[in-house]
């Protein structure tokens, strides 16, 4: 079993960016946290990183079988990109949405979520967590 695990624009800023709202751990510890999780539950994942739109849409087609399952936190491209989406649906791979908050109680522009159209889950509102109960859902659901 091996996942991607795909993280999107300003993801890298963790730790910097709105502390209030994001908190004090950096997107290495973010990094850390979700290696840990996977050797204890003994899954092969790569963790991708991009700021680009474009890059994300390659790293997604180069995943056709390559990879079993992807687990994205877009970023703010969820609730915007179309190319996003649809190379998501073009590989067909089983796919998890991560939010670090609960996209669904904050500004009215972040209740739209576009990518996790192709998504069979979306997780939000639990931090580092989400990514933890995403790679645990990921292998119960490539075990079924
Ligand atoms: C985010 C939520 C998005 O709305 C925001 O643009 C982000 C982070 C999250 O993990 O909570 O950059 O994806």
């Amino acid at each position: 079993m091996k996942f991607l695990v795909i993280n999107g624009v300003n993801l890298n800023m963790l730790g910097i960016r709105e502390k209030d709202v994001y908190g004090n751990r950096s997107y290495d510890d973010l990094c850390n946290y979700i290696k840990e999780i996977a050797s204890e539950e003994k899954v092969d994942l790569d963790i991708f990183f991009s700021n680009f739109e474009g890059e994300i849409v390659e790293k997604i087609q180069n995943s056709y079988a390559v990879y079993d399952g992807i687990i994205i936190n877009p970023g703010a491209y969820a609730h915007y990109s179309i190319a996003i989406l649809d190379a998501l649906r073009s590989v067909n791979l089983p796919t998890i949405e991560v939010h670090l908050t609960d996209v669904m109680n904050r500004e009215n522009y972040r209740r739209v979520l576009i990518t996790s159209e192709a998504c069979f889950l979306t997780i939000m509102g639990k931090g580092f967590e989400g990514y933890k109960e995403a790679i645990i859902k990921m292998k119960q659901k490539l075990g079924e």
